[in-house]
């Protein structure tokens, strides 16, 4: 049994999406990975946000590109996620880290799409079982 809403993947404009992630892209800030990274989403009320890997001298205080999506995301007045794309400097379409699966799906909608490696995935076959806002809720 799944809760999940189902968000027809035909109707998210993917160029779009994939356009916004790499102008992100090419402003990040990677001197030292040398690896620009790109995300945009689509929010549910038609916004997208995007952001960019901002590197630092502490190497370990890296914000990835979804970081910085997330704060565009927050910034402009919040809103849930529908749709996800994130792209590095050769066009290849890359998987958020585990720590940015999480960043997602506290804004996301049950159902949300990404474009992954192995096609459109939901938020929830991307991290599966996850710990979210209602698990505070329910479990406290
Ligand atoms: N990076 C992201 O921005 N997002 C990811 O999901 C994976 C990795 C960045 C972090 C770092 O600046 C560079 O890619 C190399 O790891």
């Amino acid at each position: 049994m799944s809760s999940e809403n189902v968000i027809d993947a035909g109707s998210i404009n993917w160029d779009a999406l994939r356009q916004a992630a790499v102008s992100a892209m090419q402003k990040a800030y990677a001197p030292y990975s040398k690896f620009p990274v790109g995300a945009a989403a689509l929010t549910e009320d038609g916004r997208v946000v995007s952001g960019c890997n901002i590197e630092n001298a502490s190497y370990g205080v890296t914000l990835c590109a979804e970081c910085s999506m997330i704060s565009d995301l927050v910034m402009g007045g919040g809103g849930r996620l529908v749709a996800f794309d994130c792209v590095d400097s050769h066009m290849n379409t890359l998987m958020p880290c585990g720590r940015c699966r999480q960043l997602i799906y506290e804004h996301s909608v049950p159902g949300m799409l990404l474009n992954t490696v192995s096609g459109i995935r939901t938020i929830e076959q991307v991290l599966p079982d996850a710990f979210g806002p209602r698990d505070l809720e329910e479990r406290s």
